[in-house]
Parts: C-alpha cells; sequence; structure tokens
C-alpha cells in the first residue's frame, strides 16, 4: 500500500519523507491557500523534496480552462498529476490528459458509479473521500469496498486512493479492502506509530538496561 501526505505545508512534508515510508503528496486549493505561497511554487517546492507523485488540482470548472492550467502545472515536474472535479467538464479534460498520457487524479468522488466513470475514461487515481461521507453519517468505507469490487470485476488499472482520511482506524480500513493508496494528513500519519504497549516496554527495557550489572 502507498501512503501520500495530505498537506501543502512544506515543514511537515520534510519531516514525514525523511521516515521512508511516504510515496507521494496530495494537495487541494484549500491546502494551498493554507500554504501562503502560490500553486506553482508549493508544488516546484514539493517536488524538490519528495520523488513521487505530487497530486496539483485545478480550479477551473469549464473544461477548456480545467486543461490550460493541467498543461501549465505538468510542465512543472514530471511527478506532477493533475486533480480534476468529478464533473462532465472534468471526464472531458479527463479523456483529453489520458489521451496525452499525463496522469490524473479524480477528486470529489462519493459514490461508485462516479468511481467507474473516472476508470472508464482513464483515471491513474481515484480519490473517494471517505471521512466527508462519514461526516454526512454514511460509511465511507463501503465507497472504498464497492469500488474495489468494480475495479475488480473489469481490471480497471485505476488506482484507488482513500482520501479525506479523519483517523487511524480509516488507514486499517483502507488497507484491509486492499485501497491502492492513502492520502493522510500529518497528525494521524504520526498517529500511526503509537501504542501504549510499545512506549511502556521501551521505558521497561530501558530501566532494566541502566539496572543491569
Ligand atoms: C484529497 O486529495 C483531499 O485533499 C483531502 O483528502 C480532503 O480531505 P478533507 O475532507 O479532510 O478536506
Amino acid at each position: 500500500m502507498e501512503f501520500f501526505i495530505d498537506t501543502g505545508n512544506l515543514e511537515e512534508i520534510k519531516e514525514t519523507y525523511a521516515w521512508g515510508l511516504i510515496d507521494g503528496v496530495t494537495t487541494n486549493p484549500s491546502l494551498v491557500a493554507k500554504s501562503g505561497i502560490s500553486q506553482k511554487e508549493l508544488i516546484t517546492q514539493i517536488s524538490e523534496i519528495v520523488d513521487g507523485p505530487i497530486s496539483a488540482e485545478v480550479i477551473s470548472t469549464e473544461a477548456k480552462g480545467m486543461l490550460e492550467e493541467a498543461y501549465e502545472l505538468a510542465k512543472i515536474h514530471e511527478n506532477v498529476v493533475i486533480k480534476l472535479p468529478m464533473t462532465k467538464d472534468g471526464m472531458i479534460a479527463l479523456a483529453d490528459l489520458t489521451k496525452n498520457n499525463i496522469k490524473t487524479n479524480i477528486t470529489l468522488v462519493f459514490s461508485a458509479n462516479q468511481a467507474l466513470l473516472a476508470a472508464k475514461n482513464g483515471a491513474t487515481y481515484v480519490s473517494p473521500f471517505i471521512g466527508r461521507l462519514d461526516d454526512i453519517g454514511q460509511t465511507g468505507m463501503h465507497l472504498i469496498a464497492e469500488i474495489k469490487d468494480i475495479y475488480d470485476n473489469y481490471g480497471y488499472q485505476t488506482k484507488i486512493l482513500a482520501a479525506s482520511i479523519r483517523h487511524t482506524d480509516h488507514v486499517k480500513a483502507s488497507a484491509l479492502v486492499g485501497s491502492d493508496v492513502a492520502t493522510i494528513p500529518y497528525k494521524v500519519l504520526n498517529q500511526l506509530f503509537n501504542h501504549p504497549l510499545t512506549d511502556s516496554g521501551i521505558e521497561q527495557f530501558l530501566k532494566d538496561h541502566q539496572n543491569a550489572k
């Protein structure tokens, strides 16, 4: 399973990338806004830190504008993945980018049918937002399992990228249903390491070591 970090914070990317566990990065317009720098500058700086897929999202709502943005973003670095919204215009832009061998990530996916459309048009990644489904009283993980079944039925190569992860159980559940990737916020990445028995075990070992003759 691949881990991406879901952030526009360069310090978080540097710190977590050093762990050797991070395969790529996802950003979105909200995360770019928080970074305080332009998207172009942010993606350029991320590409200097991370050797792996970096999702950069378009903000146009019409296919023509999406494609203009996409081709500009793709020039920044070969690892750039163009994030497009799950709309009709997004699908038009996706068809074009697929034809031109540009990597894509279809975002704001909330149903299995939407994921099916993205795969049919050759998306590299599809991003089901599980936390936002949980927020409205649905079970986001069921969506990942449905998409997995559908993609397996037809051998689609589109990778499932579990997004909008809120807690460590989302990571475990994504792994259990076979999600290809999880994009994880900094806080949750840190929480993955934690277990009280690890802490107390280390403490005891150190105590015993110090008391050894
Ligand atoms: C995915 O690529 C998105 O950036 C992200 O996971 C959205 O998460 P949120 O629902 O916490 O904003």
